[in-house]
């Protein structure tokens, strides 16, 4: 990777496990200043270890109450004068029926991963445009094509593309790169902790975790794409397909989605 992210301030939600660490991972070497949020104290506390001698702000912050995000935006600008880049990446999944959840699932989804990016991006809007930055969500697969078990977190997704894409036209003649990735499957702690239908955590993932994208493949994928100031990216394979037979075949996409996640009338992954 070239240079282009030296002295960069780079601000990423959810930055202490998962696609934002490996997007941390990768970024420190290169010389960027961060900023990373989450729920966690301890988390955010063992990253500042790793990097103590980084340039690296952490603020313990939920994307979901919207006084949160403008303590961590403002004190990201305080503390380096201003934001290139911000990655809204924090985000929680959910694994319920709609016949069976209790419908405060949807909305804590929704709350975190599309009104915290709608938090964060308006608190951030001044200082991206004064530089020119770029405003990039990690959306998924899952904002082309709903997945069954998934339906509030289809929708948070599907809500953020099509924001990221009405502010992409707003943002036109900025100089402001607006963009969405949409990784598939990828490793990490997302399934574990995703909400069952009482809205508490799953506690297990019902994939083989080993034999999907990495994360760090997949923030490799990220931080090029905002290089190159990409309208949008799809990762893995079986995202792509998924993404192009949708559009293409919607009723024979339906049949295969619904082979890959039941079994006997059950939903199993
Ligand atoms: N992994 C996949 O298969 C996959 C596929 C497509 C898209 N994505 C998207 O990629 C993004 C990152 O997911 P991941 O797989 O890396 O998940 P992850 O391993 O569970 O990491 C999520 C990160 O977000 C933080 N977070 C969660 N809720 C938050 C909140 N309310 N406020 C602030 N921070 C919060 C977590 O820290 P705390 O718990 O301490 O808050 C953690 O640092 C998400 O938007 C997800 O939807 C993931």
């Amino acid at each position: 990777m070239s240079n282009f992210f030296k002295n960069k301030v780079v601000v990423i939600t959810g930055g202490s496990e998962g696609i934002g660490k490996a997007l941390i991972d990768m970024l420190v070497p290169l010389g960027a200043k961060i900023a990373t949020c989450g729920r966690n104290q301890d988390k955010l506390y063992n990253l500042q270890v790793q990097y103590s001698n980084q340039l690296l702000h952490t603020v313990v912050a939920d994307v979901s109450h919207y006084h949160d995000c403008e303590h961590f935006i403002n004190s990201t600008i305080d503390t380096f004068g201003g934001i290139d880049i911000l990655i809204n990446n924090a985000g929680i999944s959910m694994r319920a029926l709609l016949k069976d959840m209790d419908i405060d699932v949807i909305r804590k989804v929704m709350d975190v991963n599309f009104y915290g990016t709608v938090y964060c991006t308006k608190l951030a809007l001044d200082a991206v445009i004064k530089s020119k930055g770029t405003i990039a969500a990690v959306s998924s697969v899952a904002g082309y094509r709903g997945l069954p078990g998934r339906s509030g977190y289809s929708a948070s997704k599907f809500a953020i593309n099509g924001w990221m894409e009405a502010i992409r036209t707003e943002l036109q003649d900025t100089g402001v790169n607006v963009m969405w990735v949409c990784p598939g499957f990828t490793a990490s702690n997302i399934r574990s902790v995703a909400l069952n239908k009482e809205g508490k955590l799953q506690g297990e993932s019902p994939l083989n975790e080993d034999k999907l994208m990495s994360a760090e493949e997949c923030a490799r994928h990220i931080l090029d794409a905002i290089e190159k100031r990409k309208r949008t990216i799809v990762l893995t394979l079986k995202g792509k397909e998924t993404v192009w037979m949708n559009k293409l075949f919607p009723g024979w996409v339906d049949k295969q989605v619904k082979k890959f996640f039941f079994k006997n009338g059950e939903l199993v992954k």
